[in-house]
Formats: structure tokens, sequence, C-alpha cells
């Protein structure tokens, strides 16, 4: 059995996702890190949400904590990692995973009430967790944060203005934090998912009117990005792993894409005429 986080103390921010046919990545990363020997304290806005995951955890021997908390409000921000402090007595590692496309919209229909609700939970929201969660780091003198990004933060497309800028505010102050507090010992990287099968996203898609059936979601997929198929959150949390773990010791300050190569084609993704078909 591989143990790459044995002992490590660790708060998952937004894993709460009910069991579905596409799991959530802060699920698929709460899961990950219990697997390799860490002890989770599973966040998000409804507590039955994080205790499914932590139940999973639990039931398959790992030990988990369930929290509830809304980082739309700051002071939850605060409030959730010294809970987390309190029942496991230090912080390894903390991942961000939450975010929002609630009320975003284009640049022209975007209203000033949706800006404000999508940065307040996406980027806000990771300024006030880290906030409260470096001090306890720096008195360790070592500690990891990994923050969930999107390729959306470097690329342009449809309508999700608001949440695209915040997600680039994500990638600015994980590299001003991993400068700022490295004297500690504490690193700071995010990673940056593209179209990754999550039934979040599923549904999203579907009701915004990209697709009608998940076939059709995953088809798109395939022909999206030079690997050729749509990322599953274990993909994210694996990546998140690496980052967390003492493997990754002298990595600090990336914007890490897990994306199938999104983020290293200039224009449209063209498919050589003479590539294998994707799976
Ligand atoms: N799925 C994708 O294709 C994709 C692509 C790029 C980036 N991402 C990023 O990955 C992360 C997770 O995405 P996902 O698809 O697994 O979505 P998800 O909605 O399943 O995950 C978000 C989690 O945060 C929780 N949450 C939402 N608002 C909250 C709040 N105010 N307070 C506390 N918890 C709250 C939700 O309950 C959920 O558990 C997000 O940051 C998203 O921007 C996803």
């Amino acid at each position: 059995m591989s143990v790459r986080m044995e002992g490590k103390k660790t708060l998952v921010v937004g894993g709460g996702q009910p069991a579905s046919l596409h799991v959530g990545i802060g699920r698929a990363i709460s899961e990950t890190f219990a697997r390799e020997g860490a002890e989770v304290c599973v966040v998000d806005r409804v507590l039955e949400r994080a205790g499914e995951t932590a139940q999973e955890i639990t039931a398959a021997g790992g030990r988990a904590h369930a929290i509830a908390a809304d980082v739309g409000d700051p002071e939850s921000c605060a409030r959730l990692v010294n809970e987390a402090h309190a029942l496991m007595g230090r912080i390894d590692a903390m991942v961000n995973n939450v975010a929002t496309e609630e009320g975003d919209n284009d640049p022209l229909t975007l209203e000033v009430d949706g800006w404000q609700r999508v940065m307040d939970v996406n980027l806000r929201a990771m300024w006030l967790t880290c906030r409260a969660v470096l001090p306890i780091m720096q008195e360790q003198r070592s500690g990891t944060i990994v923050n969930t990004s999107s390729v959306g933060s470097k690329t342009t497309g449809g309508s999700m203005f608001a949440y695209g800028i915040s997600k680039a505010g994500v990638d600015a102050m994980t590299q001003k934090l991993a400068v700022v507090f490295a004297p500690w010992g504490i690193r700071c990287n995010s990673v940056l998912p593209a179209w990754v099968a999550t039934q979040h996203s599923m549904d999203g898609l579907m009701q915004a009117g990209f697709a009608s059936s998940e076939e059709e979601i995953f088809e798109m997929g395939r022909r999206a990005n030079p690997l050729g198929r749509m990322g599953t959150a274990w993909d994210v949390a694996n990546a998140v792993l690496f980052l967390s773990s003492d493997e990754s010791c002298h990595t600090t300050g990336v914007n890490f894409p897990v994306d199938g190569g999104t983020t290293s084609v200039i224009g449209g993704y063209q498919r050589p005429k003479n590539a294998p078909q994707p799976h």
C-alpha cells in the first residue's frame, strides 16, 4: 500500500459532493488523501454533503471529519480553519476547491451582484482561508496550499467572464503567497483543470444548451484537447496529491495545468489528419 501522505493532517474546502455517477474534484481529492494515509477534514456548505465524503473515508478505514461552512461568508472562512485545527492539532495541507459560476455572464450582460458573488466565493474566500491557515503553518514551519483554478484563468470562451477573472486572481494570489511564505517552509500552488467530467460540469453544460446528452459532451471532450479525452476528478486529485506531498518539496508558485494539453494549443485545436482516433 502506498502512503504518500502518511501522518499528514489535511483540510479540503469544497469536498462534499454527494456520491454521483461522475465524482466531484473535491471528493476525489479527499478520498485520494485518505487512501494515501492522511487524516482529512472535509468542508462543504451543506453538512450532509461533507458527511457523505467523510463517511466514505471512514468506511474504507481512514480518518475523516465533516465541517459545514459557507465560504461566501468571510467569518466562516476563518472558523472552518480554526475548527479543522482544533480537530486535528495541525494542518499540513489545505486545498481550496470551492467555486461558483452562479450569476456570471458575458461582459455586457453581467450584473454587479453577479460579479461580486463570483469574486467573493471564488477569490475572496481563498484569500481568507489562506489568511487563517498561514499563521498556523508559520508556527509549524511547514505546510502546503493548493488552490483549484481553471484553464479559464488563461483562456477565453463562453459567457463565464467573472469566473475566468476570479481564477486569474487565484493564480496570481497563489504565486504571491508562495513567494512571501516560502521562508517558513510553506508552499503554495494552483491546479488548472479543463473539461472535467464531474456531475456539476455535466449538468451545467447540458443546462447551458452546449449539449443534449452526456455522450455528446464526451464526444466534444474527445475533440477538445490533444490527449483526446475529457479529464476526470481523479486526474486532478493525482496532481493535487503530488503538490501536497513531500514529493514536490522544491515546487512552489506553480500554476499547474491538468488539461490534456489545452493550454499548449494556439487557436482551435486541430487534430492531425494522420492521428489515430481518440478512445
Ligand atoms: N469540472 C470542471 O470541468 C472544472 C474545470 C475547471 C476548473 N474546475 C474547478 O474545480 C473545482 C471543483 O469543480 P467540480 O466540477 O468538482 O464542482 P462541484 O460543484 O462539484 O465542487 C464544488 C464544491 O464546493 C461546494 N460549495 C459550493 N459553494 C460553496 C460555498 N459557498 N461554501 C462551501 N462549499 C461550497 C459544493 O457543494 C461542491 O462540493 C472548482 O473550483 C471549479 O472551478 C472544474
